[in-house]
């Protein structure tokens, strides 16, 4: 059975361009709750190992210097398919493949810079989950 937890990060450029409100509010407006929150800016070295997964990857320096480079906001979402439809409501990792009303339409900048970020598995909404958060800060279901 799917999962009902997921891990989203607004990233830096949608940050800087002040739209966590509005992300948040799709976010919400979509059915996910918000079970644990939180505004941090990741070292060069957290963002190595958040996406650790992708090092061989050309695109990696570009990526950890990116989400690197400002606040993002951390969250923890409830949904039942939390993962699955957190990935249809973020659209397609390049912004121009996205369709239209997603979250990555509406406020990427492009592929490398494309607003946030959510879990592609189960496993990895865990793994994130705790690289951000203590077990004492969320819910794991809904009051
Ligand atoms: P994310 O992990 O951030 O939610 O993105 P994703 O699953 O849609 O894409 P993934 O393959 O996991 O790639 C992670 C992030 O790396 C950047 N990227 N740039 N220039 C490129 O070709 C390229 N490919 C990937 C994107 O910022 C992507 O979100
Ligand atoms: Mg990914």
């Amino acid at each position: 059975m799917a999962g009902i937890k997921t891990l989203t990060m607004i990233k830096p450029g949608a940050v800087k361009n002040r739209h966590i409100g509005a992300i948040l509010n799709m976010i919400e407006e979509a059915g996910f709750r918000i079970s644990a929150i939180k505004s941090v800016k990741l070292t060069t070295e957290d963002a190595e190992e958040f996406y650790a997964e992708h090092k061989e990857r050309p695109f990696f320096g570009d990526l950890v210097d990116f989400m690197s480079s400002g606040p993002i906001v951390a969250a923890i979402l409830l949904k039942d398919d939390a993962v699955a439809d957190f990935r249809k409501l973020i659209g397609s990792t390049d912004p121009q493949e996205a369709e239209e009303g997603t979250i990555r339409k509406t406020f990427a900048i492009s592929k490398s810079k494309n607003a946030i970020h959510g879990s592609d598995s189960d496993e990895s909404a865990e793994r994130e989950s705790t690289f951000f958060f203590s077990k004492k800060e969320w819910l794991e279901k809904h009051p």
